[in-house]
Formats: C-alpha cells, sequence, structure tokens
C-alpha cells in the first residue's frame, strides 16, 4: 500500500482524511489493473494450442476492459486530489499480484494463471467496496462495484474453457 500523500485543494465536499484514505486505495487497486491488463496481453500474445483463437480473442477482450477500469480508478483518485501512481516502475512496487509466469505457452496453463490472477485482482475489487462504503463514499464504493462485476463476468468467461 504505497503511503498517504497530501492532496491537492478541491471543493469536493468529502473530508480531507477519508479523501487520503481513498486515494491510497484507489492507487492500491490501480496498480494491480494495470500489472492485470499488461498479464491479460502476455496471454494474448503467447498462448498456444487447440483452443488458440477463442483464448488470443478473450485474452485482449479482458485487457481492454481492465485498461478501462485503470483509465477511471486513476482518475477517480486525481477528482478526490490525489496523484495517480501509474508508472510501470510504481506499478511493480505496488501490485501486489504474483508475477505472470513467462514460461507458459498451453491453452490451460494461461488459463490457469490468468485466472488465479483474475480472481486476486477480483477479491481485492471486492474487499474495496465494503471499505469505500465504510469512508461513506458511495461513488467510489460503486465504481468498485462496477469493476466487481466486470471481472466476476471475465473470470467466468475464462474458467468456462477448463470446466
Ligand atoms: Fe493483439
Amino acid at each position: 500500500m504505497p503511503t498517504a500523500a497530501k492532496l491537492v485543494t478541491t471543493k469536493n465536499d468529502l473530508p480531507y482524511e477519508v479523501r487520503q484514505n481513498l486515494v491510497q486505495r484507489l492507487n492500491a487497486v490501480l496498480a494491480q489493473s494495470i500489472d492485470l491488463a499488461a498479464q491479460a496481453k502476455q496471454a494474448h500474445w503467447n498462448v498456444k494450442g487447440p483452443n488458440f483463437f477463442s483464448l488470443h480473442e478473450l485474452f485482449d477482450k479482458a485487457a481492454g476492459e481492465i485498461a478501462a477500469f485503470s483509465d477511471d480508478l486513476a482518475e477517480r483518485a486525481v477528482q478526490l486530489g490525489g496523484i495517480a501512481e501509474g508508472t510501470i516502475q510504481a506499478v511493480g512496487r505496488a501490485s501486489t499480484l504474483p508475477e505472470y509466469p513467462l514460461d507458459l505457452t498451453t491453452g490451460n496453463g494461461h488459463v490457469e494463471a490468468f485466472s488465479s490472477a483474475l480472481a486476486a485482482f477480483g477479491r481485492t475489487v471486492r474487499e474495496s467496496i465494503d471499505y469505500a462504503a465504510g469512508l461513506n463514499d458511495a461513488d467510489t464504493a460503486d465504481l468498485f462495484t462496477e469493476i466487481s462485476r466486470a471481472v466476476d463476468k471475465l473470470l467466468w468467461l475464462v474458467e468456462a474453457h477448463q470446466q
């Protein structure tokens, strides 16, 4: 979790300390989302085997959706007076997702690795819904809820390949 940074002045009426905590949480989830989108691309590029085309397309769709989440998370952090910490170096320090294996090629291998990463991200996001709601920020909670629902759907689409 990054340290609480000083916020810029805004007329947003959420209390300063609440915004500080939310910015910190948003940056933690942002780091995971940027990591996860790169993992989806890694799977998109390297998957091989009988389900090649459907998995190649699905991993790309996942990367695109996750990149859109990153955008919303980063912009919410800035709306609350914070700095979005989205550089590769900052993300590398902050993401708590396991490193995606570089030696995978099979469909099953990528489905297993990527579904695990999606599920780990999903757990963080679901937990963040309650965190934001506990700070009385229904809007950030709503953003996390929207992302959580989309992650559950992506997880279904990916896991269906091994069920
Ligand atoms: Fe591509």
